[in-house]
């Protein structure tokens, strides 16, 4: 692993990285999850975190954000470590730090504009008419204004994926938690979330860890990124440093498009797979 994370006792990292996650456990009935797994997130950075389904990705981020508490371990935030319980402290963290949940958690009964005008109204004393500003804002900006009046219901999936996506950045958060922010949508849309994500840091400046599986556009637009495996970071450096690893587990998940050309072709000219007939694809959602 290429990256330094934090040791107790040292707080270097912690006091320079805007998030310390150390040695996060988390078991459901007797299955460990998470087994002591760190994620060192620089002041202004787009983290990538990877790994294959069902590793525990959701479940490490759901920690981070508050919404799961994990068994053992420490996060620490512009320097504090959170306490693990609820108090002042975690819920000024909630004000800082927006959750975009993989499953959009969009309310059904609120039409688009009240959907991203929720988070302002439950945070802010501003007025309902510069809420309403706000959030038409942040519409505009995702190509859904027009659409504003409509329920989740009638959107397309990539229209929701959007709608979660303002309703995260209308609270202008320092740090926003993107749990797959991309799935479902087409690459075209794909690469728009990306490039929207990065613009809109630079425009507000918040910090972002992207949950994601789009492997080559995390290569492009994060400034590091995570290898989530067995419960523990396999891998955190930079892209390029992702790119030249000769690490197993690395390697099996970046290179594994290669493994399929080497398939395909050998089931093309009839020969026996490379892959053992036994062992799983688990390519099945768990
Ligand atoms: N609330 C829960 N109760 C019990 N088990 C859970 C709970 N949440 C997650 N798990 C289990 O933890 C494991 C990791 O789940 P998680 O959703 O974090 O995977 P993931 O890496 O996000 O996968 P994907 O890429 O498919 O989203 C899975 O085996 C899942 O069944
Ligand atoms: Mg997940």
């Amino acid at each position: 692993m290429s990256d330094q994370v934090n040791t107790p006792g040292r707080t270097g990292a912690c006091a320079e990285a805007l998030l310390v996650a150390r040695g996060l456990r988390k078991a459901f009935s007797g299955k460990t999850v998470l087994d002591g797994a760190d994620l060192v997130v620089p002041r202004g950075a787009l983290v990538c975190v990877l790994g294959k389904s069902g590793t525990g990705k959701s479940v490490l981020l759901k920690c981070v954000a508050g919404v799961l508490r994990p068994d053992a371990g420490e996060i620490c935030f512009d320097g504090r470590t959170l306490p693990a319980g609820e108090g002042p402290e975690r819920a000024a963290f909630r004000r800082r730090c927006s959750y975009l949940f993989q499953s959009n958690a969009l309310f059904d009964s609120l039409s688009t504009l009240e959907n991203v005008m929720l988070p302002l109204e439950q945070t802010t004393t501003m007025r309902r008419r510069e809420i309403t500003e706000r959030a038409r804002a942040v519409l505009r900006v995702l190509e859904l204004d027009e659409f504003r009046e409509r329920f989740p219901s009638q959107l397309s999936g990539g229209m929701q994926k959007r709608l979660a996506l303002a309703r995260a950045l209308v609270t202008r958060p320092e740090l926003v938690l993107f749990d797959e922010p991309t799935a479902g949508l087409d690459p075209l849309r794909r690469n728009a979330v990306f490039s929207m994500i990065t613009r809109y840091q630079v425009e507000l400046g918040f910090t972002a860890v992207v949950v994601t599986h789009d492997l080559e556009e995390a290569l492009v637009a994060a400034d590091r990124v995570a290898l989530l495996d067995e419960g523990c970071m396999r891998f955190a450096g930079t892209p390029a440093e992702f790119r030249a690893s000769a690490d197993a587990s690395v390697r099996a998940f970046r290179d594994s498009v290669e493994d399929l050309r080497a398939d395909v072709a050998a089931n093309r000219a009839h020969q026996p797979s490379r892959r053992a007939p036994h062992e799983p694809l688990e390519i099945l959602p768990k």
